[in-house]
């Protein structure tokens, strides 16, 4: 018997010393010490041990199992450390690495425009409105001055939704949503920016998605020369003071006296003529605007004989295209990092 134990307990002093990891070493702990390990077989035979030897043998047994015990513990706690520092080794960071750039997003060159024109005119106290992309016939057409069957219809051949809605082709409806909001009250300083819609080729500078910002005053004693003055003087602060505007005779169904207005090229300010942006005119078309026609005025609850006003839509890509002489509108939607970073 004593000649047994002495076998075990060398039999797991070198399982213990060998095992790999902690599963290894559970598996000694239960092939020894286990319900059916053979630390608890040898103790089953006992009773095959003589009774005045038998405290004797126990005595060994019991030495036997805390030797094996305390081995085990020691081990695991080995295994452990070990396995401590394996897990840092693995981990460590070596700080003295350059660290990876984080690349900063910043705005489209789109709403930078967009907030240039806003700052130009709140600061001239206007307020800044809004109006829904998908439009009635009604806003977007008839109380305008443009009744079904209108030929300038034509003009911004839509997407529509039914016979009655559509997507708009203007920011002007905005126009008169605001006078029907304001219920005959003057005055009305706004701008309404924002996505208009007309079937179009998608080319380089066609697109049937665009945006627009609208302008409306009305109050009493507004004319004609408001329009210019507040149009020159939108145009000198967003392009530079040297900026001229011209203003060509047109025609808007909601505009009585109406005009195309263009500015003088900011680039080349008409002294090249193979400037990319203006081609050699000196000129570019940046809006259409008017003295708001009275029916208009009237249709949307005003008195057009006590108060009057001017309207104008500026082409948004198309101010953002001359400004930076961006020379293809696609750029705007392909959002390729190379053309964005440079805003
Ligand atoms: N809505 C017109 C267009 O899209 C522009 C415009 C606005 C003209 C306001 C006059 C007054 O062409």
């Amino acid at each position: 018997m004593e000649q047994k134990i002495a076998e075990l307990r060398a039999a797991a002093q070198a399982e213990i010393a060998g095992a790999a990891d902690l599963k290894a070493l559970d598996g000694v702990r239960v092939k020894f010490l286990g319900k059916k390990g053979r630390l608890t077989e040898l103790l089953r035979g006992m009773n095959q041990v003589n009774a005045e030897d038998r405290p004797k043998i126990g005595k060994v047994v019991n030495e036997a199992r805390a030797e094996i015990e305390q081995l085990l513990a020691d081990k695991n706690s080995a295994l452990k450390a070990q396995a401590l520092q394996d897990k840092l080794a693995s981990e460590k960071i070596d700080v003295t690495l350059p660290g990876r750039k984080i690349h900063r997003g910043h705005l489209h060159p789109l709403t930078l425009t967009l907030n240039r024109i806003k700052e130009i005119f709140i600061q001239m106290g206007y307020s800044v409105e809004e109006g829904p992309e998908v439009e009635t016939d009604y806003f977007n057409f008839e109380a305008l001055n443009l009744p079904k069957d209108h030929p300038a219809r034509d003009a911004q051949d839509s997407f529509y939704i039914t016979e009655e809605i559509l997507l708009r082709t203007q920011t002007s409806p905005v126009q008169a949503r605001v006078m029907q909001k304001n219920t005959g009250n003057a005055p009305i300083r706004m701008i309404a920016p924002g996505r208009v819609y007309r079937r179009d080729e998608f080319d380089a500078s066609h697109s049937p998605a665009f945006n627009q910002c609208e302008g409306l005053v009305i109050d009493k004693g507004i004319t004609f020369s408001d329009l210019i003055g507040t149009l020159d003087f939108f145009c000198k602060q967003f392009f530079g003071e040297k900026t001229n505007i011209r203003l060509r005779p047109s025609f808007f169904p909601f505009t009585s006296i109406s005009a195309e207005v263009d500015i003088s090229c900011p680039i080349c300010h008409g002294a090249s003529d193979t400037c990319k942006v203006c081609h050699g005119s000196g000129w570019l078309e940046i809006l259409g605007a008017g003295e708001v026609h009275p029916h208009v005025l009237e249709m949307s609850g005003y008195d057009s004989s006590v108060v009057s006003g001017f309207a104008f839509g500026l082409g948004v890509e198309r101010v953002c295209m001359i400004k930076y002489a961006i020379d293809d509108l696609r750029l705007f939607f392909e959002n390729d990092v190379r053309f964005l970073n440079q805003f």
